[in-house]
C-alpha cells in the first residue's frame, strides 16, 4: 500500500496501520472455575515500577474473558524465540479449547496459583487491582505479585502478521 492519509480512519486502516508496530508476544493466562485458561496477546504495557504494575488488553469475545475478570490474578508469560508452537495453540487460530492449548508447553502453577511457563523470558504473576471496559476490549490492570526470570535470549515478535525472532 502507498501513503495513505484519512483524517477518520477505519477499522481496516487502523488495523493495517497497527500492523506495522512490533511487539513483543505473551502469553496471558489465569485459573478460573472452568480450569486453566490463556490467549495469546500483544497488548500488554508496562505502567509503571513502582509499584509494579502493567496493563493488558482483552478482547471481550474470547471465551475465557469472564474467567479473567472473574479470577483477580492472572500471569504474563512473555515467550522466547522458540516459543512460536505455544503462540499459535493460545492465539485462537487452531481452535484449541482452554484446557487443551495447556498441552502445547511446559506448564507449571505460580504462586498465585495461575499457570506460568517454564522457559518463559519472563513471568508476571498479577493481581486485578482496576478494570475499565473500553470498546470491545476489557484493560485489566495488574499489580505485579511475582516475576519468574528466565535466563536471556532472544524473543517472540510480531510484526507485519507475522513471527519473528529478535
Ligand atoms: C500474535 C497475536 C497477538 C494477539 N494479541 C491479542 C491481544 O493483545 N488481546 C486480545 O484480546 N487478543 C489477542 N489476540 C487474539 C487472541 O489470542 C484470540 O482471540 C484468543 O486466543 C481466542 O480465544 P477463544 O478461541 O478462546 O475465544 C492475539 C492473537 C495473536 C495470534
Amino acid at each position: 500500500m502507498d501513503s495513505v492519509t484519512d483524517a477518520k480512519p477505519e477499522a481496516g486502516l487502523y488495523r493495517e496501520a497497527m500492523s506495522r508496530l512490533a511487539s513483543a508476544v505473551h502469553v496471558v493466562t489465569t485459573q478460573g472455575g472452568d480450569g486453566r485458561a490463556g490467549f495469546t496477546a500483544t497488548a500488554v504495557v508496562s505502567v509503571s515500577d513502582a509499584p509494579p504494575t502493567l496493563l493488558v488488553c482483552l478482547n471481550r469475545r474470547i471465551r475465557s474473558a469472564a474467567a479473567f475478570r472473574a479470577s483477580g490474578v492472572f500471569a504474563v508469560n512473555t515467550l522466547r524465540g522458540e516459543h512460536e508452537p505455544v503462540a499459535q495453540a493460545f492465539g485462537g487460530r487452531l481452535a484449541l479449547s482452554g484446557e487443551e492449548r495447556f498441552g502445547v508447553g511446559d506448564w507449571h502453577e505460580g504462586r498465585l496459583g495461575v499457570p506460568c511457563l517454564a522457559g518463559a523470558l519472563a513471568s508476571f504473576e498479577c493481581r486485578l487491582v482496576e478494570m475499565r471496559t473500553i470498546a470491545t476490549h476489557d484493560v485489566l490492570v495488574g499489580r505485579v505479585e511475582a516475576i519468574a526470570l528466565g535466563h536471556e535470549g532472544p524473543g517472540l515478535i510480531y510484526v507485519g502478521r507475522g513471527f519473528r525472532v529478535l
